[in-house]
């Protein structure tokens, strides 16, 4: 596992850990994201179980355990948050947010310990770390690719973490943190959007929520930091895909292209 401070400035600072070149092969690389703000942290997508002792690891180069007092989960899935019951077991006292409607099923990933989610409302909330003003904003990314489901943007750092928006599988050799050649990075997203992202409307949505908070980098949880002109170049890009429909090439409404109805003849 790797770690890079990716912002710093007046004891406020943005940490990517990820890029795993120890991680199994069948494991889908994660970017976790730790905020460290006047000696408090704030830790965005934990990632799962099976990573979880390499991000500690990252996690202590910066700031102690006892001393990160928010976890955020932008969705459900389980390379998101399949670590949760780990982190709140060795720390005491730490809020944990995700979407309300997720509370009950996050807690199906305890081990014993029962996890206490604070529910987001779906308009999104502000929460504060450190004693510098430093606020994160939860912003809504329903739909996006999940049914409840938050962007953070930090307004001080001006950076705008996106989960799975922005999403990249990239290649194992493909080493750089920050995406460089936005037309070649293409190809590392097209499908994963194409198939997670469930509401062309509500990601059209996103993208004017985004323009309108203007920040300098997109951080996803998987794949390159977009930064600079590339902020506006993969919002454009996202604008004007067409997601939400299992697009085989041909029509959908065509029950006799099921596999189904092939079994029932
Ligand atoms: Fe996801
Ligand atoms: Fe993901």
């Amino acid at each position: 596992m790797r770690s890079h401070v990716i912002y710093s400035q007046d004891g406020h600072e943005w940490i990517v850990i990820g890029r795993d070149t120890e991680k199994k092969e069948e494991i889908v690389d994660t970017n976790q994201y730790l905020i460290v703000s006047g000696n408090q942290g704030m830790i965005l997508d934990p990632g799962g179980f099976e990573i979880f002792s390499s991000v500690i690891g990252e996690v202590t180069k910066y700031i102690s355990v006892n001393n990160i007092k928010i976890i955020f989960s932008s969705h459900q899935d389980p390379d998101i948050a399949s670590s949760l019951a780990l982190w709140v077991d060795i720390i005491k006292d730490v809020d944990t947010y995700c979407w309300w409607g997720w509370q009950g099923f996050l807690a199906h990933f305890g081990m014993g310990n029962a996890i206490k989610l604070i529910g987001i409302p779906d308009e999104g909330m502000e929460v504060q770390i450190g004693t510098s003003n430093s606020f994160q904003y939860f912003v809504p990314a329903h739909y996006c690719h999940s049914s409840g489901n938050y962007s953070v943007f930090d307004p001080k750092a001006k950076i705008l973490f996106s989960g799975d928006i922005g999403a990249a599988l990239l290649p194992s050799d493909y080493t750089d943190l920050f995406v460089t050649n936005f037309d070649s990075h293409i190809q590392f997203m097209e499908g994963f959007h194409k198939r997670w992202m469930s509401s062309t409307k509500d990601l059209r949505a996103w993208v004017a929520r985004a323009r309108a908070l203007n920040p300098s980098m997109i951080c996803p949880q998987h794949g390159a930091i977009f930064e600079g002109e590339n902020v506006g170049r993969f919002l454009n890009w996202l604008e004007a895909l067409e997601v939400g429909h299992w697009n085989r090439g041909q029509e959908d409404t065509n029950v006799n292209n099921c596999v189904w109805m092939k079994w029932k003849k």
